[in-house]
């Protein structure tokens, strides 16, 4: 398994992941601009810069297949949640995850799979949305066992995904829970539009309590954000806020 560190491309817009022994040694990871804002955060002091259990060739293979199927997932006639959620909701939660891990010193061989399966029970069936976050932890471990994971590391990324709920400081729980519930809580506020649409269509509020349904969900995400993500986080929540607002 090889060993990394990330550090800052010279490129704004960059992260270059090094391994000491892999074939190829360096690879850049490109975000999106929405979330340049981002990048402009001082890692330097992050206290572990280390990725502990990233294979890189492991995880190059492996994450795409753990993309389509949960697309797939996403995209059957029997899910309510239906295929906008792949691109509006799941895949912005792996970039700010991405971004999010050198602050929180969080392992992307852990955080990133884990990103991409956390709310696949909620796409499988929707019925049981309100645990799952238990189950998507029972159906994420089986699905990386299926593919190779070993039970470690299955069990660590089950851990991750049961803890995406809402931001949880990395402290008690760990910088790779911290990580993704703080990237779901910032993809809930960068796509105010979905998040809309999202409260008619598959929560089946009629149009002023979908927009208090939303503006409740950030203002919640909002006051549990760790102090060092607010800053960055501030004009996507304002950003959330405004697109909740009446008119007078
Ligand atoms: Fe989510």
């Amino acid at each position: 398994m090889s060993e990394g560190y990330l550090s800052e491309g010279p490129n704004r817009g960059t992260v270059a992941i090094r391994f000491s022994d892999a074939p190829y040694p360096i690879m850049r990871l490109a975000f999106p601009s929405e979330m340049s804002d981002l990048l402009s955060m001082d890692i330097s002091n992050t206290p572990d810069r280390t990725i502990r259990s990233y294979d890189g060739s492991l995880l190059d293979a492996i994450l795409p297949i753990l993309r389509n199927l949960v697309e797939a997932a996403c995209r059957d006639p029997g899910s309510r949640i239906g295929s906008d959620f792949f691109r509006e909701h799941v895949l912005v939660v792996e970039d700010f995850c991405r971004q999010l891990a050198p602050l929180f010193g969080a392992d992307l061989g852990i955080v990133l799979p884990a990103a991409i399966l956390h709310d696949i029970s909620a796409i499988e069936d929707f019925s049981k949305v309100a645990e799952h976050h238990t189950l998507g932890a029972i159906r994420t471990a089986d699905i990386l066992r299926d593919h190779g994971f070993s039970e470690e590391q299955a069990v660590e990324v089950s851990a991750c995904a049961q803890l995406h709920l809402v931001p949880v400081p990395s402290g008690t729980y760990g910088p790779e829970a911290a990580c993704l519930s703080h990237a779901d809580a910032l993809s809930q506020m960068a796509r105010p539009a979905y998040w809309l649409h999202y409260a008619g269509k598959v929560r089946g509020l009629g149009f002023d309590e979908g927009r208090g349904w939303y503006r409740s969900l950030v203002e919640d995400r909002w006051s549990r954000l760790t102090d060092s993500v607010k800053p960055v986080a501030k004009p996507l929540y304002r950003k959330a806020v405004d697109a909740c607002e009446a008119r007078q």
